[in-house]
């Protein structure tokens, strides 16, 4: 097994090949704002880049047909399939692997972590994650990477603690829906998921219940188990979570 997370969520495992249309993003005009920022800290468009966590690579292949040459990372592999069939991916270098636990590699200009950090809910294994991001680093490389805001998302979740979304797809009619209790004590999200799929007279219930952690880019979690950090820094003096949101 992989990532833990990869497994457990049918988002990422069993209904992978309904990632994209669940999940719409402005892929384009983030790589945009992704290239830009890159630019702007001296990583041109030639440049290697890790896009740790691609998903289905839609931010992976569209930052590759800007010219960087990306390599996507991710431990699901129902995911890496779907990236892997995606028009444009033999740009890509698509590895199966734990962020937390990254194998030995290459070292990248840049990294891109759009999207993940928040399923990370142990303490321990974001820090992992960072210090496996140093080492993959280039000196004066720059890593790009978001994380929900605990104020912002307790807002929007208290008010619209269901999401429910329905598309056609070539398997039949597929609804997607997500309940989520906020846990304040431990700045967690703890959700429900459900996808409902029906093709004919047949309909499949995917029911799922788990945990979220959601890393707040101003304030931080909730104060971090000493006994699990004890001896421990961040890369580079960075605080924890002092990340800055792309949307
Ligand atoms: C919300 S999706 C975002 C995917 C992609 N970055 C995007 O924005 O379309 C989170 C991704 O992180 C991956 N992921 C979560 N934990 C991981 C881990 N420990 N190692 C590698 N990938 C992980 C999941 O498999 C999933 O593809």
């Amino acid at each position: 097994m992989l990532g833990a997370t990869s497994t457990a969520r049918p988002f990422y495992g069993s209904f992978a090949w309904a990632y994209d249309q669940l999940s719409e993003r402005a892929v384009t005009a983030e790589c945009g704002h992704i290239a830009a920022t890159l630019s702007g800290r001296g990583v041109a468009p030639d440049a290697s880049l890790l896009d740790a966590g691609c998903g289905t690579g839609r931010y992976a292949v569209e930052l590759a047909q800007r010219g960087y040459r990306v390599t996507g990372l991710d431990a699901s592999p129902e995911l890496l399939d779907v990236a892997r069939q995606r028009p444009g991916a033999s740009a890509v270098t698509f590895v199966a692997a734990d962020l937390v636990r990254p194998p030995a590699g290459p070292r990248y200009d840049a990294i891109l972590c759009r999207g993940v950090l928040n399923d990370l809910l142990e303490e321990e294994d974001r820090l992992d994650a960072f210090w496996g991001f140093a080492r993959a680093l280039n000196p004066a490389g720059v890593l790009v990477f978001d994380v929900r805001e605990w104020e912002a998302t307790g807002r929007r979740k208290s008010r619209e603690p269901v999401h429910e979304k329905t598309v056609e797809t070539r398997r039949g009619t597929l609804t997607f829906r997500s309940d989520t209790r906020l846990d304040h004590a431990t700045r967690q999200l703890r959700i429900a998921e459900r996808h409902v799929l029906t093709t004919g007279p047949v309909t499949n219930l995917h029911p799922l219940r788990f945990r979220h952690a959601v890393l707040d880019a101003r304030r931080g979690p909730a104060p971090p188990r000493p006994d699990r950090l004890r001896g421990r820094r961040l890369p580079w003096g960075l605080r924890p979570y002092a990340g800055r949101r792309l949307h």
